[in-house]
């Protein structure tokens, strides 16, 4: 297997044209969760919930990929490297960029800020809903939409004060998380269109089902 840490100049230093399908889908389906359960759908809702156990899935299989996927994908192809991040946006300022075999340094260290972030929020919903599946919570709405309200104890009535605030504190960190999420994605968003313009590459075609434009 080549090691991606290569010299510059070989033609293995340069990024994929098409990222595989597994990084694909995993990244434009997390930022349709995220973009959804942040903006459109009411938080706590079966919708809700469902979504964020389907980017949990997804965020599983990135690890799992992230070990066992092709060199480019993984961990070890673009490791978290702050100094290195600095200097690529040095050089990117000054118009002299690099080509990487995966992301760059900077888009990397915005990979795992993501990722982290997701991991906060997925822990801190899974705390406020007790661990409950999508159709136990969709069962316990149901139950307390006929006048059973027994099924609210797994939502916090009737909880000690100690599992109460536990739920308050993982509310308001899962609100923090959430529109830390926005921040990254607005930032990560502008970094691709700056990159895409200093590299003169399409990066978006290549993690679309296009070919990075050299
Ligand atoms: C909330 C929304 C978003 C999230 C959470 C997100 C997250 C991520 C993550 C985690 C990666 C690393 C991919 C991996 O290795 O698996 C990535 C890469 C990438 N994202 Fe996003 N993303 C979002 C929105 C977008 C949007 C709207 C675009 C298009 C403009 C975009 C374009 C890209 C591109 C082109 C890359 C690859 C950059 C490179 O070549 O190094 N992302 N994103
Ligand atoms: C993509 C990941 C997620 C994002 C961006 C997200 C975002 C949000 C936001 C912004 C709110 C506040 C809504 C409001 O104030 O009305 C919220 C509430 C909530 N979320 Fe999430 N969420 C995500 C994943 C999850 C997961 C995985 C679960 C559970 C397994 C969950 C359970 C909840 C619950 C129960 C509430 C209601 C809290 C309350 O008001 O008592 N969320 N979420």
């Amino acid at each position: 297997m080549a090691s991606p840490r290569i010299q510059a100049g070989t033609a293995a230093e340069t990024p994929p044209t098409l990222w595989d399908p597994v990084v694909r889908v995993t990244h434009w389906g997390i930022a349709a969760s995220v973009l959804l359960n942040a903006l459109l759908d009411e938080g706590g809702s079966v919708l809700h919930v469902t979504i964020g156990w389907i980017v949990m899935a997804l965020l599983f299989l990135r690890m799992v990929w992230g070990v066992l996927g092709p060199v480019e994908a993984r961990f070890s192809a673009f490791p978290p490297n702050p100094l290195a991040a600095l200097r690529h946006l040095r050089q990117l300022a000054t118009g002299r960029v690099r080509h990487y075999p995966s992301h760059n340094p900077a888009g990397a260290l915005m990979a795992y800020a993501f990722w982290a972030t997701l991991a906060v929020v997925t822990a801190t919903g899974l705390i406020m809903t007790g661990g409950a599946t999508p159709m136990q919570v969709a069962a316990d709405k149901a139950a307390v939409a006929s006048g059973d309200w027994s099924a609210l104890i797994r939502d916090g009535e009737g909880a000690s004060d100690e599992d109460e605030s536990l739920g308050k504190a993982a509310k308001e960190v899962h609100d923090v998380a959430a529109n830390l999420l926005l921040i990254l994605a607005a930032l990560h968003v502008a970094g691709v269109a700056l990159e895409s313009r200093a590299m003169r590459r399409n990066l978006v075609a290549a993690m679309l089902i296009g070919k990075r434009q050299r």
